[in-house]
């Protein structure tokens, strides 16, 4: 890690890469390389050279060649010639939208952290470097800095950007974390989007003009993610932002074909006004230059797990959860909870997770949020009472909150109405409830009063902080300026969000937004885990949890397994394949444990010894995931490379298909000898069908007494497949999977492999 200036250059360099940028003659801040690394460029050779102005090109006026909209910039202002889009819109204290920021200074700093009001990635004890680059618009009297900001042990460049006013008001209608200038390749543009219950689908699109990935939603918002990444032949470059309020990138390839990256807040509804003297930052944005996928989501994951996580949550095991959402909804009493927490304890289950209803008078989602003292009806003990009993049972208790909303059917409404956020006239609910005013200090300050208050009433050791709509209606009343609604907004969140987790900091939060629909940075930087969303489909979740993993580490995915018939699509998928999927996050279970027939029972018991043995590997190796055909597979790779879980579930069955097989990423050590093993679990003999009779001397009945009992006291095993083989094998040819079956012939070497089917293998090094 170095930041070497030479001259007017600039060669910031991480581990493996050089980002290398210039002051011009007339003071613009040109961009040379974005790269693997070079150790000693020749500058003059990555400087594009200009003899003539040709065309109707603007030309600057304080440097004959320089061109505005046919150079690669590292910072872009408005009006000066260069028809990109800007790091800044801002409206003059003469009401001009022309800026032109000139270099003035720059200083490089070690360990500079902390961003005002912000959340930002942590040192966490590593050595970092920064580099600010003062920027200056004399004529209207306005300083940018830009801190650039690399760390020791990452290959992340940060970067935010901070606006001072030095002259009359002026309103920033823009201001951008981050710009990437670079020449055209044939890039494709990939991102996430989604909306409740169908997050995070990958769209890849080829950038021709210009592409925007955007959230108006006042969340970060299943929309459209934070996260993307621009894609070549031969070079993956991944974009975030440490934000949660709305976001904009624009990636724009102009007619002098230059590709342009912006990054940053959504300048959607935004309007900041700043006095003399004041000052704007912007929220942190990382960008990461990779050769594959696989490098660009390992980077991404450790940056998230050393920098982003809590610290006291850094590589902390995360517990296996029964959530009580989809085991009761509204429909409770203590002592429906404790069977629960019993019958989860006895299956290796170490976190009980009380959810919505607890509070108010709270028995379907059309009131009492706000109202958070317990309902006694429900809960004669209190949560206290119930929290001990459960501690008792030797379990942890957590308990689900939404902090940031209000029914209107409630005593805070009641009392209180000019917290809720519902503009002048008629507004619109969703989910029947309105969003409470964190812009307002006032209404921060009574949330931190009301949750200090509850998390130290009871042993809390975990809670799941929800949000479940949208904004409508915005109005801060006690904002002089409407167009600083969002940025306050989130300001008040942040502030309530740090309050709480500095004076829990042991309290495991986890994140929640009807689902995924604030899956961010700037949450996981209090909420080490986020729940990826309401869909708890084994199928689904193949897609979802797989393109999370593109950007975020599994350690943050909330996962679990749910209902035979699911509840949001009513499929059916094997319980082992919803267990194999759910493996792949953070492991928890939301369903009526004490309907559970035993069978059923014993398989959740060996899959939680299964978990539990394989954690470390599977929260905190490196996981990837690819599809291929009609069968996607999941690879979480110890960072050590001695231990490997890798699990193949199909969607569809197709007939007579090619023989399964599977190849490990890299990560194993080639020359190591591995010993390589199914995991092995009951199948029932009614998934045969009528085909029992094959095999049975008797005429058996299609879910008659005699096939009901045959299935009770008779189970099949999924086929067991062990062998040995070395690391370089294993990542080179990989290995078939047994013979599935397929209307003819059976027997114990064969695999059995309907719709959502799925195998999962361990693979240990012999040591
Ligand atoms: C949201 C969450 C669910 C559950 C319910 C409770 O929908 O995403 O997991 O907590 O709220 O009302």
């Amino acid at each position: 890690m170095e930041i070497i200036v030479q001259n007017n250059n600039f060669h910031i360099k991480t581990i493996n890469t050089s980002y290398i940028f210039t002051v011009t003659a007339g003071g613009h801040l040109r961009h040379l390389y974005y790269g693997k690394k070079i150790q000693n460029p020749n500058f003059d050779i990555i400087t594009e050279p200009f003899e003539f102005a040709l065309g109707n090109s603007i030309v600057s006026n304080k440097e004959k060649l320089f061109l505005p909209e046919n150079t690669l910039l590292d910072f872009a202002g408005c009006g000066k010639g260069d028809t990109r889009e800007g790091c800044v819109i801002i409206e003059n204290s003469d009401t001009s939208f022309v800026n032109e920021f000139l270099y003035k200074t720059h200083e490089i700093k070690n360990d500079v952290q902390q961003i005002d009001g912000m959340p930002y990635a942590k040192d966490n004890g590593i050595k970092s470097l920064s580099l600010i680059i003062t920027l200056e618009d004399k004529l209207n009297n306005i300083t940018i800095n830009q801190y650039y900001k690399i760390m020791q042990d990452s290959d992340v460049i940060t970067r935010f950007s901070e606006i001072i006013n030095n002259g009359n008001e002026i309103f920033v209608h823009r201001l951008m974390s981050n710009m990437l200038d670079i020449n055209s390749k044939d890039f494709t543009v990939n991102s996430l989007w989604g909306r409740w219950s169908n997050e995070a689908n990958l769209a890849c699109q080829t950038l021709e003009n210009q592409i925007v990935i955007d959230s108006k939603c006042g969340t970060s918002s299943s929309r459209h993610n934070p996260f993307f990444f621009l894609k070549s032949s031969d070079e993956y470059i991944a974009f975030n932002l440490i934000y949660s309020g709305n976001h904009k990138a624009i990636i724009e390839k102009n007619s002098f074909g230059k590709t342009r990256v912006l990054q940053g807040m959504s300048d959607f509804n935004f309007r900041y006004p700043l006095q003399n003297g004041q000052k704007l930052v912007s929220p942190q944005a990382i960008m990461c230059y990779n050769k594959s996928e696989q490098e660009m989501q390992k980077n991404m994951h450790d940056f998230v797990n050393n920098h982003i996580v809590p610290n006291n949550f850094k590589e902390k095991p995360r517990p296996i959860l029964i959530n009580s959402w989809e085991a009761t909804y509204f429909n409770f009493n203590e002592s429906k909870l404790l069977k629960l927490a019993k019958e989860a304890k006895e299956l290796g289950i170490e976190l009980f997770v009380l959810d919505d209803g607890w509070f108010g008078q709270r028995n379907d989602d059309t009131s009492s949020l706000g109202d958070w003292h317990v309902n006694t009806k429900k809960l004669p003990n209190s949560i206290n009472g119930l929290c001990d009993k459960i501690n008792k049972m030797g379990m942890q208790f957590g308990i689900w909150i939404e902090p940031e909303m209000v029914n209107e059917n409630s005593q805070l409404f009641k009392e209180h109405p000019e917290y809720a956020i519902k503009g002048n006239g008629d507004y619109n609910l969703g989910r029947n409830q309105l969003i409470l005013d964190l812009s307002n200090k006032d209404v921060v300050q009574y949330l931190k009063t009301t949750f200090d208050d509850l998390l130290s009433s009871a042993n809390i050791t975990y809670v799941k902080w929800d949000m479940n709509r949208i904004f409508t209606d915005m109005q801060g009343k006690t904002l002089k300026n409407q167009g600083m609604f969002f940025y306050e907004y989130n300001k008040g969140l942040i502030e309530l969000y740090t309050h709480l987790t500095t004076k829990f900091p042991d309290i495991l939060f986890e994140n929640c937004a009807s689902g995924g629909n604030r899956f961010d940075l700037g949450m996981l930087c209090f909420s080490p885990q986020i729940w990826a969303s309401d869909n708890t489909d084994g199928a689904e979740r193949l897609k979802i949890q797989k393109n999370l993993l593109l950007g975020y580490p599994p350690s943050t995915i909330g996962a679990h397994v749910s209902d035979k018939i699911n509840h949001q699509t009513l499929r059916k998928v094997p319980l082992a394949s919803r267990f194999h999927i759910s493996a792949f996050g953070v492991l928890g279970y939301e369903l009526n444990l004490c309907d559970l027939p035993k069978d059923e029972k014993q398989e959740i018991k060996n899959q939680i010894v299964y978990y539990k043995k394989h954690r470390q590997t599977l929260q905190f190796g490196f996981t990837s995931a690819f599809t291929t055909g009609n069968v996607t597979q999941f690879n979480a790779i110890a960072k050590d490379g001695k231990t490997a879980i890798v699990m193949a579930m199909q969607s569809l069955s197709v007939p007579h298909s090619p023989t399964l097989t599977i190849k490990l990423p890299s990560g194993l050590i080639e020359k190591a000898n591995y010993s390589i093993k199914s995991r092995v679990f009951d199948l029932s003999v009614k998934d045969f069908g009528s085909l029992i009779n094959y095999i049975s001397p008797v005429t058996i009945k299609q879910d008659g007494v005699l096939h009901n009992a045959v299935d009770k006291f008779y189970k099949m095993k999924s086929e067991t497949h062990e062998f040995i083989a070395t690391g370089e094998q294993l990542m080179n040819s990989g290995f078939y999977l047994p013979f599935a079956f397929c209307g003819t012939g059976y027997n114990d070497n064969v695999r059995f492999f309907p719709d959502f089917a799925s195998r999962i293998y361990e693979i240990n090094i012999i040591e």
